[in-house]
């Protein structure tokens, strides 16, 4: 079967009040991506972009801003009456989709794979399935529906842990996934019955296998035994273990591809990341979103990393942090270096402790080793930018540019008053305040002429 035959649903509207907290569920990162992220990808790999919705609710703004590509491909569901009520208010669409089957996943099981969901759907099919779902035995079950079978092992139906009245039903360990496989026509026929009579006066989607059991379809689960890549999250404390089995399944998958990772208990990897073979990481090291780095870098610890590019033979040395920042081959940061957003640094750069660099360009082989700040600033190729310096890039109203060209020195403690352009080969006398050009070639010193006077002058003075 193709991709062609069935659209998706993911169900991603509810409020995750259980998270106790008034932000959306789906918005909650594991590795530094959110849930939908993983959700999104998984249900990606078997159903095309265009037959997919993302039924969105609480906060559908936040989520949208995140994901800005589900705007076409969404519905809000303005109250949130239960997910078989999320299902109805995409079911207008999924009929023009013209589709056979429709998958409909919750938004948060975020360790589904893209296997698992390519076995459940063939096993549904190869069972005829009107209607199939996804169970998974737990040694502790709470908090899950209950999937209860006739003797025959045929399914009876769901019943919600809320809604359980008999203490033998509480202790039954198969429980429902909340991932389905439904025809179009089941969803056609049945799911307008659905009705809240229950504890949580919700439209359940689970609903729809009691009915169509009762209705004598062919309704299947397909059991994934207790394969934690099912697991729901609910609570601050299943996130976090969640995480933790993500974490440790991403340290192990780059360790076969070449990465060395040691202390990897305190590695945290985001899985949109993407660590080239032969890169070494001594742990705790943080490194998220869509960074890229090249291989023979090394990473020391405490390091942290969003969303940057480092090319070969790169070193980051403890205690550094970068973001949004994209460095050419063999740089060294740190240790306790800051690389803001926006900095662009070529081969062989060098930013040292206590050096802060933001949007700034540093070209091939400058330096900046000790207690700087570059704030929009471009420094030339081997130019060396000395201990103390800053860029006061900062008028009160405006950010202003310091240029200096290559091969270029500046003194200890200079201060460049921005905007302010400095040629090549100049050389700045340490402690200047630099307010004017200063052309190619020229040594620049502003700073007030040292006297050396008596020591019966300040004597003479405080007398006065
Ligand atoms: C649900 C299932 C339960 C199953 C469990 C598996 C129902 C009623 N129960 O319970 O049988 O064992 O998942 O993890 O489905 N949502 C909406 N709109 C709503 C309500 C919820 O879109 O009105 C979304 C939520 O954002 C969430 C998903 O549906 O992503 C599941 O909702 P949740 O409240 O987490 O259901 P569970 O109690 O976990
Ligand atoms: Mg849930």
């Amino acid at each position: 079967m193709s991709s062609r035959d069935i659209s998706g649903v993911i169900l991603a509207a509810g409020k995750g009040s259980r998270m106790k907290s008034d932000k959306p569920k789906v918005l909650y990162t594991l590795l530094g991506a959110p849930m939908l992220w993983f959700v999104l990808q998984a249900v990606l790999s078997c159903v095309d972009k265009e037959h997919l919705w993302t039924v969105l609710g609480h906060k559908s703004g936040q989520v949208l801003a995140q994901f800005p590509e589900l705007a076409d491909n969404s519905v809000i569901q303005y109250e949130q009456l239960g997910t078989g009520h999320a299902v109805q208010c995409c079911y207008p669409l999924l009929k023009q989709t013209n589709t056979d089957w429709c998958l409909i996943v919750n938004g948060d099981i975020p360790l589904i794979t893209p296997l698992i969901l390519d076995n459940f759907i063939a096993a549904c099919i190869r069972n005829h399935a009107s209607i199939g779902f996804l169970t998974i035995e737990l040694r502790d079950p709470q908090g899950y529906g209950r999937v209860l079978r006739f003797r025959d092992g045929t399914i009876h139906s769901i019943i919600e842990e809320k809604d359980i009245t008999d203490p033998e039903k509480e202790k039954i360990r198969e429980v429902n996934a909340g991932v389905y496989l439904i025809s179009i026509q089941t969803l056609a026929k049945y799911l307008d019955l659905l009705g809240n009579n229950n504890k949580q006066n919700e439209y359940c989607l689970p609903e729809l296998i009691d009915i169509a059991s009762y209705k004598r379809e062919n309704v299947y689960a397909y059991c994934a035994g207790n394969n934690p890549v099912l697991l729901g999250i609910n609570s601050p404390n299943e996130l976090v273990y969640c995480e933790e089995v993500l974490k440790k399944k991403r340290i192990e998958q780059l360790g076969n591809q070449g990465v060395i990772i040691r202390n990897p208990e305190v590695v945290r990897i985001d899985p949109r990341s993407s660590i080239e073979r032969d890169v070494e990481i001594t742990g705790p090291v943080e490194i998220y979103g869509d960074s890229r780095i090249a291989s023979q870098t090394r990473i020391d610890s405490h390091v942290f990393i969003s969303n940057s590019r480092l090319g070969s033979g790169c070193r980051i040395k403890s205690f550094s942090h970068l973001e949004d920042a994209c460095l050419e081959m063999n740089c060294e940061i740190g240790p306790y270096a800051r690389i803001r957003p926006q900095t662009q640094l070529e081969n062989d750069v060098k930013v040292g402790n206590f050096v802060e660099v933001k949007k700034s360009l540093l070209k091939k082989g400058s330096k900046a080793n000790h207690l700087a700040y570059l704030g929009d600033a471009q420094v030339g190729e081997s130019s060396n930018i000395g201990a103390g310096t800053i860029t006061c890039n900062y008028d009160g109203q405006k950010k202003h540019k310091s240029i200096i060209g290559n091969r270029s020195l500046i003194g200890s403690n200079t201060s460049l008053v921005a905007p302010v352009e400095l040629g090549d080969d100049t050389l700045i006398g340490a402690g200047s305040t630099i307010t004017r050009d200063v052309p190619d070639n020229m040594l620049a010193v502003a700073r007030s002429k040292q006297k050396n006077l008596s020591k019966k002058y300040i004597v003479k003075n405080r007398e006065d």
